[in-house]
């Protein structure tokens, strides 16, 4: 499995700790950036991250910000992403389950560094149960298709 990562300073040091702990793991991971905690500006790297899940480039993406939030709105402007800003492990799940996100936002000033690796490890380790949620997925692209050609 290919999984992007991106953050900004406020997501740096949980990025290393999540970038450490999947590629123990065996994931492989391409790193956006950003590299240090010189302060920089989130739409950048969520968008870097966003555009490599959209392409195909990698299957998943993860991005870190302060809160997630910031970082999810812009993954969520690029065409077939669906992000999910998660602060708890059940929401992590359903996320997965039925709706089918294929980038997680996290908050690393919400979540701190165990229950943010807690939170990747289930992300990960869920799959799209399919069924009645595609239907609704599909509903949630017609919405993307009317709006963003
Ligand atoms: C940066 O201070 C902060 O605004 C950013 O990390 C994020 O929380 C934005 O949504």
């Amino acid at each position: 499995m290919k999984v992007a990562l991106g953050c900004d300073h406020g997501g740096f040091e949980l990025k290393e700790a999540i970038k450490k702990y999947i590629s123990d793991k065996g994931v492989e991971v391409v790193d956006f950036g950003t590299y240090t905690t010189d302060s920089v500006d989130y739409p950048e790297y969520g968008m870097k991250v966003a555009e490599a899940v959209s392409k195909g480039e990698v299957e998943q993406g993860i991005l870190i910000c302060g809160t997630g939030l910031g970082m999810s709105y812009v993954a969520n402007k690029v065409k077939g992403i669906r992000c999910a800003c998660v602060s708890d492990v059940f929401s992590a799940e359903m996320s997965k389950l039925h709706n089918d996100a294929n980038v997680l936002a996290l908050g690393a000033r919400v979540v701190g560094l165990g229950l943010g690796l807690k939170i990747v490890e289930t992300w990960l380790g869920t799959e799209f149960e399919g069924g009645r949620h595609q239907r609704r997925v599909d509903l949630i692209t017609a919405v993307e298709d009317k709006y963003f050609k």
